[in-house]
């Protein structure tokens, strides 16, 4: 049976994963990781260095080693995953058997302006920047919408995202607690 003891942020690159779960974790009085940010202190380096030095497969393995490692450790966290974490059905599968998976979600056109003008994301480093980030978002969507909750961030403020994500997360938690009596 799936418990709620945490709840997973995915979705794609620049949609503010980290933002957001920061500020549900301190709404919800959880505790808040990013998992970029926990491969980025095991490793001692950035993630275009950890690209360049073990090549893409090695950090997705630094992924995979997050998930079945340390995610089973946790309990009342908010966590916000890289971009490619909840695009693998398989790990997602893991997060989702104990955690409230949120999608957010962010307009292509929106998402390829940010990250043009963003840095530190190997991926986005391509000849054809545009058309990769099409091809890898529509490869990807159809998996972070397996999410329990999709949310739509753009055009509203972080505050209203987050109260709406507390929101359908405590139901989702009182349901569950209703059902077990
Ligand atoms: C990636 C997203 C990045 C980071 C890495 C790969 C991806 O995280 O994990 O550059 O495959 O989408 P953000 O989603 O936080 O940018």
């Amino acid at each position: 049976m799936r418990t709620f003891k945490n709840v997973v942020l995915i979705g794609f690159m620049g949609v503010g994963k980290t933002s957001c779960g920061e500020k549900l974790a301190h709404m919800l009085t959880y505790e808040f990781l990013d998992t970029d940010h926990y491969i980025v202190k095991q490793e001692g380096m950035s993630i275009p260095k950890i690209f360049d030095a073990h090549g893409e497969a090695y950090f997705r393995q630094c992924e995979r080693r997050f998930v079945t490692e340390v995610f089973p450790t946790l309990q009342r966290t908010v966590i916000a995953t890289g971009g490619g974490m909840g695009a693998n059905l398989e790990l997602l599968n893991l997060l989702r058997e104990r955690a409230y998976i949120v999608h957010l979600h962010v307009p292509l056109d929106e998402l390829i302006q940010r990250l043009l003008n963003s840095s530190g994301r190997p991926l986005v480093k391509t000849a054809d920047p545009r058309r990769d980030m099409k091809a890898l978002f529509a490869k990807r969507l159809p998996i972070y919408r397996t999410a329990d909750l999709e949310i739509l961030t753009v055009y509203r403020s972080i505050y209203s995202t987050v109260r709406q994500m507390a929101f359908y997360y405590e139901r989702q938690l009182k349901l569950v607690n209703h059902r077990s009596f």
